[in-house]
């Protein structure tokens, strides 16, 4: 079976300025390293929050690194250097809005204030890309209410198979 890349993508003016260890970035890659029982690797970014830098590291993620799943974290709250829902939905060809609803859903159960998360998801080419809010709590959270939908996700766009493990995430796919 083909590793599946992954791309990793913490969106921080602080982290890429060094001044804010990224904590984002290795919570996703555990995160993952827990879900999947197929092959895998990461292919990880960090970049500040610039619309233009942000949407030049998701295009080369996906047309260059073939990553069938890119998932970022930092930038989707209403500040205003927030800009990576944006960026996201310019380098998409579809839009997925099933993913924001679902993870602002979980998330509002914990936590008030993540109806400020204007996270997005969508697709470009072979990829699908998921916005994630910074904070690392929010990262086990999210992902659990979304990815069971990811490997089908992935199947129907052509970008190869992901396999999971169903005691720590069920992937769900349709007969
Ligand atoms: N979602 C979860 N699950 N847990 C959280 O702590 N924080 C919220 C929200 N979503 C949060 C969450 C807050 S306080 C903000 S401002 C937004 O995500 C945006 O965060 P970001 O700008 O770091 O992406």
């Amino acid at each position: 079976m083909n590793k599946a890349r992954i791309g990793i993508v913490t969106i921080s003016d602080r982290a890429s300025r060094g001044e804010y260890e990224d904590r984002g970035g290795p919570a996703i890659r555990d995160w993952l390293a827990n879900a999947l029982a197929s092959p895998w690797e990461a292919v990880p970014r960090l970049v500040a929050d610039e619309k233009t830098h942000i949407e030049t590291v998701l295009r080369e993620l996906s047309d260059s690194e073939a990553c069938c799943l890119i998932v970022t974290t930092g930038g989707t709250g209403p500040a205003p250097r927030d800009i990576t829902p944006e960026a996201t939905e310019a380098v998409c060809t579809k839009i997925l809005p099933g993913f924001g609803e679902r993870m602002r859903a979980a998330s509002l159960a914990s936590v008030p204030t993540a109806i400020l998360s204007r996270q997005s998801a969508g697709i470009r080419g072979k990829s699908l890309i998921i916005n994630l809010p910074g904070k690392p709590a929010a990262i086990d959270e999210c992902l659990r209410a979304v990815f069971p939908a990811v490997p089908y996700c992935i199947d129907l766009i052509g970008g190869g198979r992901l396999e999971t493990r169903a005691e720590f995430c069920a992937a769900f796919r349709p007969t």
